[in-house]
């Protein structure tokens, strides 16, 4: 066991939803190579009413995915515990697509994306292949592609649920490479010093197989892949971009997909709750349960 000046053992919460009382399997690499290194590990539900979490040194998110109908409270929750990575400000920021706009806004180039709010009118394109998805989200919950105009009456029904339930829409082309080079998922974790480095990518195939919103069950096609110095540029750049600096950060996954033109677009950066793909690169659970000690032995000689 680690221990602190006053004995006690060092100890990490990885924040996962009730249907994951044991983690993801995602991150059993991780608690495995933070228990080979001497520290403490609970699993802990975010909504847990009985968690202490002033009692962990480090609180991590990792598979709380059940928070997308309850956004608030769980925005609400981030802000209280105090010692939490990703901190709650990201947390706020990342869990609502709105902010691509911001990045769009600041140059980057994203996937094409209108936002129609709730209860504003919405003109639905008159052809091609269109994805209708909320901006809260996580594993292409309540999302959808359509071909118009056949797909009209089933895009329109999405886009008018998402609104009748107080939720932005996004709307979106279909970027069709990604049935081809698929999406390249960039996770960047702390190296040595600290500083958020590139760790390892993986390419995902298509997950909107067919036309009409995607439902039920499914699983993800994964394998390692090594990014082009595009998409390294691209992701570098998002970093660039996030509020307050992206050294606070303790992970980061930057989802992107190539263009018409196949330049790079970002899908989606994912800084609250990403599945981290540990298993697929030689020593990532390792550098990631390296970058929490080191973080804890950091504040707690600041603090
Ligand atoms: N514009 C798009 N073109 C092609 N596929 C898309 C598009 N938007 C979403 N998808 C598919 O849906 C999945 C989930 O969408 P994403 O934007 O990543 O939201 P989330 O992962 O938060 O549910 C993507 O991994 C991709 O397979
Ligand atoms: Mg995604």
């Amino acid at each position: 066991m680690i221990h602190d000046k006053s004995g006690r053992a060092t100890r990490v919460a990885l924040v996962t939803a009730d249907i994951f009382p044991d983690l993801y399997e995602d991150d059993h690499p991780l608690r495995d190579a933070l228990l080979a290194r001497g520290a403490a590990v609970d699993a802990v539900r975010w909504d847990d009413p009985a968690a202490d979490w002033d009692g962990y040194d480090l609180v991590v998110l990792r598979s709380p995915w059940d928070y997308t109908s309850r956004r608030d409270e769980f925005v609400a929750w981030a802000r209280t515990v105090s010692r939490l990575a990703n901190p709650a400000d990201i947390v706020e920021w990342n869990t609502d697509k709105h902010y691509l706009g911001e990045l769009a806004a600041a140059g980057l180039p994203i996937t094409p994306t209108t936002f129609v709010e709730p209860g504003e009118a919405w003109t639905p394109p008159e052809a091609g292949e269109w994805v209708i998805k909320p901006t809260i989200s996580v594993g292409s919950r309540d999302t959808g592609r359509y071909l118009l105009p056949e797909d009209l009456t089933a895009a329109r029904a999405l886009a008018e649920r998402l609104s009748a339930a107080g939720r932005t829409t996004m709307v979106q082309p279909y970027l069709a490479a990604v049935d081809t080079a698929g999406e390249t998922a960039i996770l960047c974790l702390p190296d040595a010093t600290g500083a958020l480095t590139f760790s390892h990518a993986i390419r995902k195939g298509p997950l909107l197989n067919g036309r009409g919103e995607r439902l039920g069950e499914y699983s993800e096609d994964i394998t390692t892949r090594t990014p082009s110095a595009r998409e390294r540029d691209l992701a570098e750049r998002v970093l660039g971009l996030v509020p307050g600096g992206a050294d606070r950060l303790l992970y980061a996954r930057i989802d992107l997909v190539p263009g018409q033109d196949g330049a790079p677009l970002l899908l989606e950066l994912e800084l609250a709750e990403p599945t981290l793909f540990l298993r697929t690169a030689d020593g990532a659970a390792a550098r990631l349960a390296d970058a929490i000690l080191r973080r804890i032995r950091v504040s707690s000689r600041a603090g």
